[in-house]
């Protein structure tokens, strides 16, 4: 099966997943999964928390607020946002933008899982602390560092096909009000320049 073909499978399986919690919010509201996008021969992946509002209704991820400043970094580092594949760790959206439960973290990963398994990044960059803490322990199950000690830094770890490397960031969004964060946040991104 080719990578496209098998990431429609993934699609199918996540349309379907009537056991989802966010499965009644998903269609009462109109919502789409978000899947993901971009090249499925990524060497990057960026990996967020879950949709936001204008992601449901889209069907695409980072496509408000935080999706105008993600976008700004990849502007900033010149590296075209088809060229890499954007997905979230929960693929519906939480009502209100709540965080997502362990729950639904634990139900919505294994597609995850079957995405980075099927595309085989080099490089995951995380976005806030839910995606960096299930990539982590993803890896290294005794991980259990807080963003603020380890954002920005580059971190080895052992994939199933080979050594690759993960840069958490902060989350876009936490950054909308927070000056310093957004520097923070900038600066970091630019390690990717280290793998373009
Ligand atoms: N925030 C996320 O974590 N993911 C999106 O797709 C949009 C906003």
């Amino acid at each position: 099966m080719s990578k496209v073909d098998e990431l429609q499978k993934i699609e199918q399986d996540i349309l379907d997943l009537t056991q989802s919690p966010l499965y009644t919010h998903r269609t009462e509201n109109k919502y789409f999964p978000v899947i993901g996008e971009g090249s499925v021969d990524a060497r990057i992946m960026i990996i967020g928390e879950a949709p936001g509002k204008n992601e449901a209704l889209t069907g695409k991820p980072f496509c408000g607020a935080s999706g105008k400043i993600l976008d700004k970094l990849l502007a900033s580092i010149g590296l075209e946002r088809q060229s890499v594949y954007i997905t979230n760790i929960v693929k519906d959206r939480p009502p209100e933008n709540r965080d997502p439960t362990p729950e639904e973290i634990a139900l919505y990963t294994p597609f995850l899982d079957r995405q980075i398994d099927l595309m085989q990044p080099k490089v995951i960059v995380t976005l806030g602390r839910f995606s960096m803490t299930y990539i982590m322990q993803k890896f290294d199950p005794a991980w259990n560092e807080h963003i603020s000690g380890v954002h920005g830094q580059e971190i080895g770890v052992q994939a199933s096909y080979g050594e690759i490397t993960v840069l958490p960031l902060y989350h876009p969004a936490a950054t909308i009000y927070n000056q310093k964060l957004k520097e923070t946040f900038f600066e970091d991104g630019q390690k990717l320049k280290n793998y373009m």
